[in-house]
Order: structure tokens, then sequence, then C-alpha cells
């Protein structure tokens, strides 16, 4: 089967978050299914610095207003179709915000051109490549099934959403210039609180819903988590469904990692604490003292909770542990949690950046990852915290709650248990928890036995792939399109 994957981001050629996580390592994992994705995505400067074996295939003279070339290449293990148009992609900044933190100020035709350029695709552009199913992840991609019922094109959708909070939500005065009928201005189509959402219009055209976890898929049919797309999602509950997300098991190896200055396995986990002293020299903390490193990292937004986690730092370093924040986004978030690191000097640092071996390194180096999100759709680093034997601290939130087993009595005595989950999601739920995790860590035995068990979990992609090609199959089936 092949599969034409829709994305704006794509790991390891551009990366904000887990999306590109998902998106650059789901198509390796459903080789073993016979499925063959290509994925599509925007020409970043950062994309188009990396082409070297590029084959152009077509050129679009009038892609929403613009000019725009379509590129073929292999990147990795990656096959995949670039949307080269310099005048939305070629700007620096980030994929969605310009240099100053700020949205691109035409954010709607950037990425609804993708989702044109892709739904071309669909339809029999190319000579020679047509996909039997299409596959669009969160707002930036919704819209390609929209353009492909405009356009007649009956090939199948799946849409995934990652994160319901990102909802592309514009003026419904756009629509002539997407190049869409001011008739989809209606509760049935694009309509959305007097707007029109690109992710509305995914959910309503798509064949099949997925989200990145079956909590996080119960969560959104309800009003607070579903953050206004609930009665829609309630609508569309019978084909619906959540699929936990996988890790790229070779990206991820604590005994292979380039970016660790110590290499290590589930057998010499007493190297993790050399590499402790290096990430605490690192972030110019004190590396006397041998209460637990905390750390989280993190986009720097309210979803992440990571307020929260500051207003713990008291209780942490008054215990003897330490505490190190990586990562950017809010800058309001970001000023409050430095503030609060120059309030424990020597024991508390906030860096503001994102950097990927750096990511690799505080994995490798801490002995807990805290991750208090008020929602998590599935939640990636928990799942990289287990593998580099880092015990998890989490609230019990969508994939959080399914992915790390709490070390309650009766998950001790099974063996089983990974982590420490809190409920409710407050500060004070995140205290206790995190006093947990220290009195855990003053015992060597019990510590050790959680980092076992967290190690030993298994959260490659196989099972989350065949998920996957089922739900494909499903629709393909039900399409009456035969897969070629
Ligand atoms: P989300 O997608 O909501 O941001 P996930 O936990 O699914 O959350 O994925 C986050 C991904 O982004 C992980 O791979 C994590 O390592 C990475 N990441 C987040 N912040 C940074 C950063 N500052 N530097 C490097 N990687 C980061
Ligand atoms: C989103 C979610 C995160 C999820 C990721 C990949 O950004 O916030 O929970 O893991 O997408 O699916």
């Amino acid at each position: 089967m092949k599969v034409l994957s829709v994305t704006s981001e794509i790991f390891p050629l551009v990366k904000t978050g887990g999306l590109a996580d998902v998106t650059g390592s789901l198509p390796k994992a459903l080789v073993a299914s016979g499925i063959e994705t290509t994925s599509i995505v925007p020409g970043y400067p950062k994309v188009m610095r990396l082409l070297n074996n590029a084959t152009p295939l077509l050129v679009f003279d009038d892609l929403l207003g613009v000019q725009a070339a379509l590129i073929h290449a292999r990147i990795d293990d990656l096959s995949l179709f670039i949307l080269d148009a310099p005048e939305l992609y070629d700007r620096s900044g980030g994929p969605y915000v310009d240099g100053n933190g700020r949205d691109h100020h035409d954010n709607w035709r950037r990425f609804a051109a993708l989702s044109r350029a892709a739904a071309e695709i669909a339809n029999g552009i190319l000579p020679g490549w047509q996909p039997d199913l299409v596959h669009t992840h969160d707002w930036q991609s919704a819209m390609t099934s929209v353009y492909m019922r405009e356009m007649g094109c009956s090939v199948p959708v799946v849409i995934t959403i990652h994160n319901i909070a990102f909802q592309g939500q514009y003026s419904a005065d756009i629509l002539p210039a997407i190049g869409l009928s001011s008739s989809l201005f209606s509760s049935k189509g694009l309509e959305y609180y007097g707007d029109i959402s690109f992710l509305k219009g995914g959910l309503v055209t798509a064949d099949a819903i997925t989200t990145v976890s079956p909590t996080y898929a119960r969560e959104i049919l309800t009003p607070r988590f579903g953050m206004g797309m609930d009665g829609i999602l309630n609508e569309r509950v019978s084909v619906l469904r959540g699929i936990v997300n996988g890790i790229d098991l070779d990206v991820w190896d604590p005994a292979t990692d380039p970016h660790l200055p110590r290499n290590y396995d589930l057998h010499s986990l007493r190297r993790k604490r050399e590499i402790r002293q290096i990430l605490l020299k690192n972030f110019d903390l004190d590396t006397e003292g041998n209460g637990p490193v905390f750390s989280a990292v993190s986009r720097l937004t309210w979803q992440k909770g990571l307020d929260m986690l500051a207003e713990t730092a008291d209780e942490i370093v008054a215990n003897g542990g330490k505490l190190i924040i990586f990562g950017q986004g809010d800058p309001e978030v970001e000023q409050h949690l430095i503030r609060t690191a120059e309030r424990y000097p020597g024991r508390m640092a906030v860096h503001i950046g994102y950097d990927e071996p750096i990511a690799h390194l505080i994995h490798g180096g801490s002995d807990a990852i805290v991750q208090p999100s008020r929602f998590e759709p599935c939640g990636l680093t928990q799942l990289y915290a287990l593998r580099y034997g880092t015990v998890p601290v989490v609230s019990r939130t969508g994939g959080l709650s399914e992915t790390i087993i709490d070390a309650n009595d009766a998950a001790m005595s099974a063996r089983v248990a990974t982590g420490f989950q809190f409920h409710p999601v407050t500060t004070d739920g995140l205290r206790l928890a995190l006093r947990r995790a220290m009195h855990a860590f003053e015992e060597p035995k019990m510590w050790a036995r959680l980092q076992n068990q967290g190690m030993k979990a298994k959260f490659s992609w196989e099972r989350s792939a065949q998920q996957y090609a089922t739900v494909y199959a499903n629709i393909v089936r039900k399409s009456g399109h035969a897969p070629q």
C-alpha cells in the first residue's frame, strides 16, 4: 500500500516537538506491514539545505497565488516530497514563528498551500504515483482532505490529532484566497465559532480520526479537553481511535547514543553517575551532594505545567536535590522559570534553547524527568526517560497515564512500577509525587528496581504501527479503492 503522509515537521529534517518524532519514525515502522510512505513537507531553509540528490518533479504555476516546485528526495530512510515555495517558506525563524516568536502572519496560506499540493498529488497530478491513502497530522495539513473532497478525489484519508489545542482558526474572509468557496462556511463544513478552523475541516472530511493515546481519545470527547472540538468529535466518535506513539529505538538508545559522553545499558547503570556529573557542570550546578537530579526537557507552554514545577523547587532543593529545566516557548513562562532559578544558585538551572544533543545529555544524566502536564496527548519524553533509566514523575493525564505505571505498593510488589504519577494536577499534587520520588531515591534498591523495570518496558513502534496498518486497511477496504 502506498501512503502519502502530509506534515509540517519531520525528524531529522525539522522538529519543534513530538509531531516530528512521530512523522519521522512511523514510516519506517510501517514497512514491516508492507506500507510504503512518502511524506510531503514544506521546503523550509533547513530542509532545502539538506537536499543533494533531489529530483524535480513538477512546477505549480499558481499554488494559492505563489509559484512552487515539487521535489523528490531520499534522506536517511525517508522518501520525501519537498514543496519548494520560497515566498511561503524561505524565511528566518521556525516552521510556525518568526525570530521574535510571533506566528508568521500568513500561516494560513503557508499550510493551506501544503494541503493543496498534497491534495493534487492524491488526485493524481504526478505521472506514475498516486497514493492508496493519505495520512494528515494536526491542523497544518488537515485541509488536505477538504481540498480532496472539493476536487472529487475519494482516496481515503486518516487524520491524526497530536494536539487539539492548535486548531488553525482564521477569519472566513480567507476562503477565496485559499481557493475555496464561501459555501464551505457552514456548520457542517469549516465554520467554527464564527471563524473557520482548518482542524475542523480535517475532522469532518477524513474517513478515520486517530489520536495519540486511547486516554486522550476519551478525554477530547469532553468539553475540558476537547477545547471546542468535543461536539464535532462526539458526532464522529465511531471513526475515532487512540493509538499510543512508539519511539525510535535507534535514535534513543543509551548504549549507542552519540550525544552521551558515556554509553550504558541495564548492566552498566553506574556510568549514568558519571554523565550526571558532566551534566551538572554543563548547567553550572554544584557537583557535590547525593540528592537526585530532576529535569524537564520541554516546550515551555501552559500545557506542560512547568510553572507548577518551579513552585516546588524549594521542596527539591530542601531535600538536597537539583533541578534542570531546558526548553523554549512562551516568553512569560520562560521569564517566570528564569526568575525562580535565580533564587537557587547552584541548585536550579533554567536554560532557554532548543538543542537535540543537550536533550539527549539530560535524559542520560538525570535521575528523574518531571512532566507535570495539564494535558498530554501522548508525550514522548517520558518514554525516552524510561529507556535511559531516568525515572518519570508525571501527571495522570492523556498518554502519561497509560505509559507510566505508578510505584504504588501493588505495582512495586508485582515488579511492574516504572515511575510516579500524580492527580489532581496541582502544585500540591506534584509536591507529593516529588516527595515520594525523593524517598524512593534514598532507597537504592527500590530506585534500581524502578530503573530496571522502566528500561525493560516496551515502547517500540511495532504494536502501534500494526494498529495504524489496521486502520489504513479498514478504510481502504470501505472506500473500495484496491491498493496497487
Ligand atoms: P510535544 O510534542 O507536546 O512538545 P512530546 O513529549 O511528544 O511533547 O515531544 C517533545 C519532543 O521534543 C521530544 O523529542 C523532546 O526531546 C523534544 N524537545 C522538547 N524541547 C526540546 C528542546 N528544548 N531541545 C531539544 N528537544 C526538545
Ligand atoms: C503533540 C503532543 C504530545 C505528543 C506529540 C506527538 O505535540 O503534545 O503529547 O506526544 O504531539 O504525537
